[in-house]
């Protein structure tokens, strides 16, 4: 029987995109789904729906191994956590030495190192694969970000690279990210971008909501996506306002509760350990853990006198201006986070190539990140960008303005609060942080560096005690 030339592991929403995105561009594969429980039937269901014979279905892992050609090349796609080693550890007895295992879940970067590392001493090589596009993307082209060694990648490259969403040269958004969990850590920035901007969304939803019907506020989200601020985002906010279940706006009936499945609380998490202040997509983090204390929110509501007695309308050209200086900051902050990762890490990773491959197929896709990325061609910060600063100097007076309309209105917009006082502290050349240094030094000794001394040099005060 001719061997397969890739396997794929695991046929939830995602694996089974892929396995179906694999078949339309005529790669022979074997797929593998375990049968317990409430997955009995789902490989034969595939093979139905799939309705290919350059796919074999399996629920023997030997079996499903031995029918690949070797070295194998095999893609796991299960949920991230300890599910991956135990399948990983389940796999090890088929597999031989130069063989290549995928993850292509939404792994935690250390532990994608960690398995580069153990599998590497069994002679395997292991690349944690980000993916982003959702059920849609997998299907019809992802973004790829690969991460491992970038021997295996070459190997793996023909068939990822076809399988990827296309950038508007053609070229495909998949290319080697970087060492160890290089790939999977853009792609956790990746979603930390992704919870930036989806809260900017609903902080504009909140300001216009006050004035606007859900179709007219559709109507702006449509027009606004026909110019440079165009995005897979934008679009889908566009539709969502004016989905119906029978008569009723859907939005009308979705509980307003955020969940997470964590990777936004992870990018922060290392933003933190990495000194990076990526604001923006923090408070969006922030914003979904405040939105799940709705029974409180309700009481509290309740208790509290402030009804706004006349609601202030917004300026929509200013509205449209804040909204592109946000999403630029949030951007910004999390390519800042990368490049620390990369100096950090030692991984070389390569901004305007990530922004390339963040162009197309991806759930951050955008106008601005395909013109960003030939910006960073030519300078390694977007705050390096003389267009960028100019464009973010000019768009002050807009974001101020809708910060105004929101405390008028009362209306919770902490990202853009976050992005206007980013750019703030950025642009402030003397900052009070020479006040918490005197504070350190007073009731800890904990030293300051002066103005105009070497650096390396520090100083402690003998403080008057005046209390
Ligand atoms: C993507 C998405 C995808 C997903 C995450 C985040 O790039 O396709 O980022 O990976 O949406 O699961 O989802 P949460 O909002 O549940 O954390």
């Amino acid at each position: 029987m001719k061997k397969s030339s890739f396997g794929i592991l695991g046929l939830g929403v995602m694996g089974k995109s892929l396995a179906l995105n694999m078949l339309n561009n005529h790669i022979p594969i074997s797929v593998y789904n375990r049968e317990t429980g409430e997955e009995v039937g789902v490989v034969a269901d595939f093979l139905k729906t799939a309705n290919n014979t350059s796919v074999k279905g399996f629920t023997d892992l030997g079996e499903f191994v031995n029918s690949i050609e070797t070295p194998r090349q095999i893609l796991i796609m299960v949920k991230a956590g300890k599910v991956i080693d135990r399948v990983i550890n389940g796999l090890l007895p088929y597999l031989e030495e130069n063989d290549i295992i995928i993850d292509g879940g939404n792994s935690h970067y250390e532990d994608t190192a960690k398995r580069v590392a153990y599998l590497s001493e069994h002679k395997i090589n292991f690349i944690g694969l980000g993916v982003s596009g959702g059920e849609e993307g997998a299907l019809k082209g992802p973004s790829l970000m690969p991460g491992g060694s970038k021997e295996s990648y070459q190997k793996i490259a023909a068939t990822l690279e076809k399988i990827a969403a296309k950038d508007d040269d053609g070229k495909p958004c998949c290319n080697y990210i970087g060492p160890a969990g290089a790939g999977h850590f853009v792609k956790m920035v990746h979603n930390g971008i992704e919870y930036g901007d989806m809260q900017l969304l609903a902080e504009l939803y909140a300001l216009l909501l006050l004035t606007k019907t859900y179709e007219e506020i559709s109507k702006l989200f449509f027009e606004w996506n026909e110019g440079e601020l165009a995005s897979y985002l934008l679009e889908i906010t566009a539709k969502i306002l004016v989905e119906k279940e029978g008569n009723e706006n859907l939005l009308n009936l979705i509980l307003d509760k955020a969940g997470n499945k964590g990777t936004g609380s992870w990018s922060s998490t290392v933003a933190l350990k990495l000194g990076v202040p990526t604001t923006v997509k923090t408070t969006a983090v922030y914003a979904r853990y405040t939105s799940s204390f709705k029974n409180e929110r309700v009481v509290l509501a309740k208790k509290i006198d402030r009804k706004i007695k006349s609601i202030e309308p917004i300026d929509l050209v200013a509205l449209k201006e804040a909204y592109d200086f946000a999403r630029t900051i949030n951007l910004q902050q999390g390519l800042q986070l990368i490049k620390t990762a990369s100096d950090t890490y030692n991984w070389g990773l390569d901004l305007a190539e990530i922004c390339r491959i963040w162009s197309n197929g991806c759930i951050i896709k955008s106008k601005k990140i395909v013109a960003y990325s030939k910006v960073l061609q030519q300078v390694d910060s977007l705050f390096e960008a003389k267009q960028v600063v100019s464009g973010l100097n000019k768009q002050e007076t807009a974001i101020t303005k809708i910060l105004q309309n929101g405390l008028a209105n009362r209306v919770n917009v902490p990202c853009f609060y976050e992005a206007y006082n980013y750019w703030i502290a950025m642009t402030t050349a003397q900052s009070s942080a020479n006040l918490i240094q005197a504070q350190r030094d007073f009731f800890g000794a904990h030293r300051f560096q002066k103005i105009g001394a070497k650096e390396e040099e520090s100083f402690h005060h003998n403080w008057s005690e005046l209390c």
